[in-house]
């Protein structure tokens, strides 16, 4: 099945789309694109072996992660010299934890509230590490590079389709800039999954026709609301089941293996349809996300993937990516490339670092800053959120959606920029009876 599809990406915004995507998954600075699909920008500094500056924003799990992460990499002096959070007790646990990693390499430099991220950006850190949740991303990435930051921020790096437009285009304006973006899409960075999606791009298998992508595992954290906060407060603490700040774990965690399909097709789908709900997921500190979503998505070739995620515990649990072609069959996850008739014909040897994809993705990452290299993989992060945030049109919807329709969604679930202070009023409100809107299928507003 072959759908006629428009390119459509504001041209203002990013051009020919297709063509990057194809290229190489990276954006091209105005300069001549060098190994690992870098790219030199004019006025690209090299820090060379000088003392890179990092902030963070964001000093939860995976920030502290992060910051290690850089800590870790070698070729010069790394400190991490500004941390901003709205809560005081993370920033604080942050700063013993990476203190206690990298003794002397961090400043006691603390700012906490919705308005940490300015102080950070004020300061005068290089490179910002951007670990909120993902609905504050578009707002700190444009800002941070309007500051003339370097920026890595985790995925995803939106929750709505006006908050894709708005990181493509502060990814072109760091193009534009010199900045280096790099995204915590790791598998991107993991030796295994790189060389086999190169075979897959030498035609390993043949065409692709058909793709299956996982995340099914039995969910994460909860935190109990506490009576001393106020209702913003409860829900920034528990954000993950509220899709202002989440968008559905479809977006949050699936992004990851709808992202290396995208990958491989070098493109994003065109047409999804699906379905999901609520099955487990019950009771006060539930919040609005669902347990669970099947979708079947559409490539403009006709390729099909079907995408499975849920959060109930005691299924089957799985968090890999396939794909099947027309002459033979891959498990890109394990690095296994089978021929049709089931027989071992190719596996990576690679062997990654000690962190993975996470630690790899740093020294990628302060190597090109080192070298004047300036990667930014805005782009394809952008439209794996936006095929994730697909994903959750089609499953809240029940119907089927169209990239188009998506893509150019004006619904934007929160106004964040305005957000101050834990009194403020948030973007969505319980009803009476404590409970938040869950999207309904054949009846909800979800595009
Ligand atoms: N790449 C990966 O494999 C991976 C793994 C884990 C998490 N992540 C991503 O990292 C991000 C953070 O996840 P986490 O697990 O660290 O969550 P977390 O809850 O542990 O940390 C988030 C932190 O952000 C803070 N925060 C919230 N709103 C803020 C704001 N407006 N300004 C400043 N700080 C704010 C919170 O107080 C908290 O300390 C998510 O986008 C998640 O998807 C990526």
């Amino acid at each position: 099945m072959t759908q006629s599809k428009k390119n459509t990406i504001e041209p203002s915004v990013s051009g020919s789309r297709r063509n990057f995507i194809k290229d190489s998954g990276l954006l091209i600075a105005g300069g001549a694109i060098v190994g690992g699909g870098l790219s030199v920008a004019q006025a690209a500094h090299a820090y060379g072996s000088d003392l890179i500056k990092v902030g963070l924003i964001g000093c939860g799990g995976r920030g502290t992660g992060a910051a290690v992460q850089a800590l870790n990499t070698s070729g010069g002096d790394v400190r991490i010299t500004a941390m901003g959070d709205i809560f005081a007790n993370n920033v604080q646990t942050a700063y013993r934890s990476i203190k206690s990693e990298h003794g002397d390499k961090i400043d006691d430099n603390k700012f906490v509230g919705l308005d940490a991220y300015k102080d950070v950006l004020a300061s005068d850190v290089d490179v910002v590490i951007l670990a909120t949740p993902p609905g504050f991303r578009p707002l700190h990435f444009e800002k941070a590079v309007e500051a003339g930051k370097h920026v890595f921020m985790e995925k995803p790096v939106a929750v709505d389709a006006p908050g894709v437009r708005r990181v493509l285009a502060a990814g072109k304006l760091a193009e534009k800039r010199g900045l280096a973006v790099q995204v915590g899409l790791q598998r991107h960075h993991e030796f295994r999954y790189k060389e086999c999606v190169a075979k897959l791009h030498e035609g390993a298998i043949g065409d692709p026709i058909f793709a299956r992508a996982y995340w099914n595992a039995a969910g994460v954290w909860n935190r109990p609301r506490r009576d001393d906060q106020t209702e913003l407060e409860y829900q920034l603490s528990n954000w993950y089941y509220f899709n202002w700040l989440c968008g559905d774990h479809i977006n949050e965690q699936h992004i990851h293996n709808i992202d290396v399909i995208n990958w491989v097709m070098k493109d994003h789908p065109v047409e999804a349809q699906g379905q999901g709900g609520r099955e487990v997921r019950k009771g006060s500190n539930a919040g609005q996300i669902f347990d669970h979503h099947m979708i079947e998505f559409t490539y403009d070739n006709g390729t099909k993937m079907l995408s499975q995620c849920r959060h109930i515990p005691g299924c089957w649990s799985e968090v890999t990516e396939h794909v099947h072609g027309t002459n033979g069959y891959c498990d890109v996850s394990a690095a296994k490339i089978f021929d049709t008739k089931n027989k071992l014909v190719w596996e990576s040897d690679a062997k990654e670092v000690s962190g993975k994809g996470w630690q790899q993705e740093h020294h990628d990452l302060f190597a090109a800053l080192r070298n004047g290299q300036i990667p930014n993989e805005t782009e394809y992060a952008a439209i794996s959120t936006m095929t994730a945030i697909f994903g959750r049109m089609a499953s809240y919807s029940g119907k089927v959606v169209k990239w188009d329709e998506a893509f150019n969604s004006n619904l934007s679930l929160a106004n964040v920029d305005s957000l101050h202070s834990f009194n403020d009023i948030p973007p969505l409100m319980p009803n009476d009876q404590g409970e938040y809107e869950v999207a309904v299928p054949g009846r909800s507003k979800v595009i």
